[in-house]
């Protein structure tokens, strides 16, 4: 019995060290997509406050944010979306690892739509910058609205 107990410790550690591991791997990929998602947030405010008139149309300004987040929609946010990978910090859906396809096309339809807008607004025609991006924030929604809870 008591020899039972002193196997067992090294064992108890063992699965315990690696939970622990396995805890700072979700957290850092919670971390990782939720600072790519606020690099998105801060470009898209800023254009959507100037689409709604809460801050002046700056040609210039808005062309520079829609390359930023063009760039950012590069980034490889799906890496940082592991299987399981939630925690009390997290929105994520468990429906991204139900249906993967579904979740990579949403990132895909941002990607185009983003490039898209970075194009039309080095431009300058406002009127159609404003219309892209319109779509280019629909592709957030559309994907919040099926995987984040
Ligand atoms: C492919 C799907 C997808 C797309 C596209 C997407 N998001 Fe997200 N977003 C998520 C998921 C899932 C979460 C929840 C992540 C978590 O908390 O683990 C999230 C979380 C966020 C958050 C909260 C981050 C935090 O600190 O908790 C913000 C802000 C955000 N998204 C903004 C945006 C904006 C702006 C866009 C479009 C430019 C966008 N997202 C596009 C899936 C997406």
């Amino acid at each position: 019995m008591s020899k039972l107990r002193f196997a067992l410790v090294p064992l108890v550690f063992a699965v315990a060290s690696s939970c622990a591991q396995a805890d700072d791997a979700v957290e850092k990929a919670v971390d990782y997509r939720q600072g790519v998602m606020n690099v998105y947030a801060y470009n898209a405010t800023s254009m959507g406050d100037m689409v709604k008139g809460k801050t002046k149309f700056d040609a210039a300004a808005f062309a520079r944010y829609a390359k930023d987040l063009a760039a950012a929609a590069q980034l490889d946010v799906l890496a940082g979306f592991p299987e399981d990978s939630i925690n009390d910090d997290s929105d994520a859906s468990d429906t991204i690892w139900l249906d993967w396809v579904k979740f990579q096309d949403k990132h895909k339809a941002l990607q185009e739509q983003s490039a898209k807008l970075a194009d039309v607004a080095s431009e300058g025609d406002e009127s159609a910058m404003k219309e892209q991006f319109g779509k280019t924030a629909k592709t957030c929604k559309g994907c919040h609205d099926d995987f984040r809870n």
